[in-house]
């Protein structure tokens, strides 16, 4: 059987443990995905650095968008980041030219997502996120598919892995914001500009990505009120944890009568609850859906393994034949839904 052949743009963190995944489990994943999936070409912005893994019999490319074009390449796995910029050109280079596209890109997502998955659908490939949202916890999957019987209630959660791992280290250890943040960015947990992650916009993009698939809604995600950790001192932890509670970046979307609520802002929540408990990297959503009742889903939220095992899930979609639609139903009529802040909610 002929392979799925993979291109992959961006060699941080995320792009050497996809690496790693196929090579490690190359009978796995033809033997589960009904074909071998294998790397034409990779790219990212220094050849020589060592990432740990054995690149050689991969062809390099200097620029995304030539990668993305290449006619060895079905799918595109973008891992680069940022918005705009090449990521986005070596996506949109990639659907024109009639490949799938496998993407970790929240922030991509969030503004150009609407745009990105018509083009995909309108020529009848994937455009696939799951490891956009929460890591390795395969979310996407959970809420377009196996709660897709559901109306949905409610969506909350922890979606971002360097918050949750500095509230929870300074409260353990006293150690100051700064030196904790720079713990998670050398733990790979944090984005290239981690302002987005203690800024509480990193998490926003993944909950409005969320409540899309969720609601059937357009992303809206300047409709998320937004308040990051950025101004939590240690004491503002001392006095919550004395009074039994911790204080967690806490996303929720819920669609009200007057439009959809979406918010990730600092809470208090009971030290001894399942959401309190959360430690580290750690992300947690939970769903409440009209007949399943609540589901609940936990696992690492960052870091290599995790995230790259969310990105071959997508891979594996793609290798079944499974192209599917990004947010669950077809671009063309996902709907604006009106917001609830707007009707003074
Ligand atoms: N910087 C993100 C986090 C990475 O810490 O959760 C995963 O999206």
């Amino acid at each position: 059987t002929e392979p799925l052949r993979l291109g992959i743009a961006g060699l941080g963190t995320v792009g050497a443990g996809v690496v790693r995944i196929v090579q490690t489990h190359a009978a796995m994943l033809e033997a589960r995905g009904g074909r071998p999936v294998t790397i034409s070409a990779v790219c990212a912005r220094s050849r020589n650095r060592d990432r740990g893994v054995d690149l050689s019999g991969y062809d390099w490319e200097d620029d995304p968008v030539a990668l993305a074009r290449r006619e060895d390449v079905d799918v595109l796995i973008e891992l680069m980041g940022g918005e705009d910029g090449p990521a986005k050109a070596c996506v949109e280079a990639a659907l024109e030219t009639g490949k799938h596209v496998v993407t970790a890109n929240k922030a991509m997502l969030a503004h150009h997502g609407q745009a990105m998955a018509e083009q995909a659908e309108a020529a009848g490939r994937a455009l696939k996120f799951e490891a956009a949202v929460a890591g390795g916890i395969p979310i996407v999957k959970a809420l377009g598919e196996g709660l897709a019987a559901n109306g949905i209630e409610r969506l909350m959660g922890v979606m971002n892995g360097t918050c949750n791992y500095i509230l929870t280290e300074m409260e353990a250890t006293e150690a100051p914001y700064e030196t904790v943040l720079e713990d998670a960015q050398r733990l790979g947990y944090a984005e290239a500009d981690p302002t987005f992650d203690v800024g509480g916009i990193d998490a926003a993009h993944k909950l409005a990505l969320l409540a899309a698939i969720a609601y059937g809604t357009r992303v809206d995600f300047p409709g998320v009120q937004t308040e990051g950790i950025d101004r939590i001192s240690l004491t503002d932890i001392h006095q919550a944890r004395d009074m039994g509670f911790r204080i967690k970046l806490l996303g929720v979307a819920k669609m009200t009568p007057l439009g959809l609520e979406q918010r990730m802002t600092p809470c208090l929540v009971p030290a001894g609850s399942s959401i309190g408990l959360l430690a580290g990297v750690t992300n947690a959503v939970v769903v409440e859906g009209d007949f399943v009742g609540q589901t609940v889903f936990q696992g690492p939220g960052a870091g290599q393994g995790p995230t790259a095992s969310a990105v071959m899930a997508d891979v594996l979609d793609i290798s079944r034949g499974q192209v599917g639609t990004t947010f669950g139903v077809p671009a063309t009529r996902l709907a604006a839904a009106p917001r609830a802040s707007d009707a003074g909610a």
